[in-house]
């Protein structure tokens, strides 16, 4: 009999996922991805990617998950003892992306704090670089500890490490059972008093608007793809570890939909937020929405401060909700990628929860202090991104092309998630997995590889991207062979018995 802990209902596990899939990725990353590729237009190919690669990949992911019932390095071993690195590479990946993600969410914790007094006064971005983050003159430099960051930094470790100990249905569900119905409370209260701002329409007309000029664009497309990967926290090693702990009866298609729908409402309610107060901020400055658009840091630490600036009533109240939004949403992410080396961790050297928490979130969170630095948002730009384009959806191609074409393991797969759910997968399911994802993500990282060789992202110096980019991606799968390489606890790699326990 196997002693795995278990989800303690359906619903908690369902909101576990949703709790990682709904992260700083949604609010702060899908709003100016879908306005810079196409506004309107960008929804054909972000509803292809989510129903051709997105859902599909999270049927899979939940049914590796729960038919091998492993952390993902000991489910991939039980799938094929020679692919167990996919596990452990997925699992590296999150950890680099724990180290900055940490951050992001500190210093949301801190401009919660600062929008009561409105802190950052009338020049937010040279607050944010400037007063607050104190930042090097150059990347790669390195500079010392910057004490704003670095607090509450502290605190979102013990709040994450603190659920983490305290274990799957104790400390995950529970977590998550609070902050998600608290996120989406908070955060529809945003986003009703957004659309009530003036100029709101005009904000709403310019997200929506389609140009349809740019839809043949290849980069239009792996934009959608890659906000469908990262929102979804497919290929993070993520979703296999929490499915893992689902009991033996579970409908594994249903949660998958579930999931993936849930993800995708509130990454569109967050877009029609976001523009409905760059509208309003537009109408105010009198210029047009795209004057005043602006991505991940800029839009959340520079442009909202701007808004909050703006509010006709009550700014440091709206302003503290919607740091609070992004503090809730990021931790629920941050608990389920660490999991993923908890887990890991836990299964390949068989010691108890607290000393994986102890071990593996512990070096995360050492390392995480390098981007408490003065240098730190050079460093955490470049390995964001290179993580990003070589560890996630690199991962997740591997991963595809290895089950469906290397293993052949899509139809038993298929026979397993079909014979525990109410929707049955039909030949779309594996001409998705087989056909589509490989090409379409083949294709997309060809052309990543060719651009980020011939131009250096965001124009960084080539030996600071070595190290802190794509060394970072390369390490990731190097780690992946060096864990492989150390060998499993006699009978490890036997699938247990289940619980007889449905949900
Ligand atoms: N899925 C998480 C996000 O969107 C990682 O941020």
């Amino acid at each position: 009999m196997d002693n795995r802990p278990q989800w303690g209902t359906r619903a908690g596990f369902i909101l576990a996922a949703v709790g990682s899939a709904v992260g700083l990725g949604n609010i702060w990353r899908f709003p100016a991805v879908a306005y810079e590729n196409g506004g309107g237009a960008f929804f054909f190919p972000y509803l292809f990617a989510l129903l051709t690669a997105g859902i599909p990949l999270l049927v899979m992911e939940f049914t590796i998950g729960h038919k091998y019932r492993g952390s993902a390095p000991l489910s991939y071993a039980r799938l094929s003892k020679k692919y167990e690195w996919i596990g452990w590479w997925q699992v590296a990946v999150s950890f680099v992306i724990s180290t900055y993600y940490a951050v992001i969410i500190a210093w949301a914790m801190s401009f919660a704090g600062f929008s009561f007094s409105l802190k950052w006064g009338d020049d937010p971005e040279g607050f944010l670089f400037g007063s607050y983050l104190n930042l090097a003159e150059a990347p790669g430099q390195v500079g010392s500890i910057v004490p704003g960051v670095f607090i509450p930094l502290v605190i979102v470790w013990v709040i994450a490490l603190g659920v983490l100990f305290k274990g799957v249905k104790k400390g995950i569900e529970i977590a998550n059972k609070i902050f998600i119905p608290a996120l989406v409370i908070l955060f529809l209260i945003i986003v009703v008093r957004a659309l009530t701002l003036e100029g709101a329409a005009q904000g709403l007309d310019a997200f929506f608007k389609p140009d349809w000029s740019q839809i043949a664009s290849p980069k239009v497309w792996v934009a959608a793809y890659g906000q469908i990967f990262f929102s979804l926290s497919i290929a993070f090693a993520i979703m296999v570890t929490y499915s893992s702990y689902l009991p033996k009866k579970t409908d594994i298609t249903n949660n998958a939909f579930i999931t993936g729908f849930a993800n995708s409402g509130f990454e569109l309610l967050a877009g029609i937020g976001v523009f409905a107060a760059l509208g309003f901020m537009a109408n105010q400055a009198g210029v047009p929405v795209s004057e005043v658009v602006a991505g991940g840091v800029g839009l959340a630490f520079v442009v909202f401060p701007q808004i909050i600036n703006e509010f006709p009533a009550l700014n440091g109240l709206f302003g503290s909700l919607f740091f609070i939004c992004l503090v809730l949403a990021g931790l629920s992410s941050l608990i389920s990628i660490v999991e993923t080396f908890v887990a890991g961790v836990q299964d390949k050297f068989k010691v108890s929860r607290a000393k994986a928490v102890l071990y593996g979130g512990g070096l995360s969170a050492v390392i995480s202090i390098l981007f408490a630095t003065q240098g730190g948002l050079y460093f955490l730009d470049a390995a964001d991104y290179f993580i990003n384009q070589f560890g996630v959806a690199l991962a997740g191609l591997v991963e595809v092309v290895i089950v469906a074409w290397v293993l052949k393991e899509l139809k038993n797969l298929q026979n397993h998630a079909d014979s525990m759910s109410d929707i049955r997968l039909g030949g779309w399911w594996r001409v998705c997995l087989g056909i589509i994802t490989p090409v379409v993500l083949g294709y997309m990282m060809v052309q990543n590889i060719i651009t980020n060789i011939k131009d250096n992202y965001e124009g960084y110096p080539t030996s600071f991207l070595l190290y802190s980019g794509w060394g970072v991606a390369i390490g990731a799968i190097v780690l992946g062979f060096v864990f492989m390489s150390i060998k499993w606890q006699k009978n490890t790699l036997e699938i247990p018995e289940k619980k007889e326990v449905s949900q």
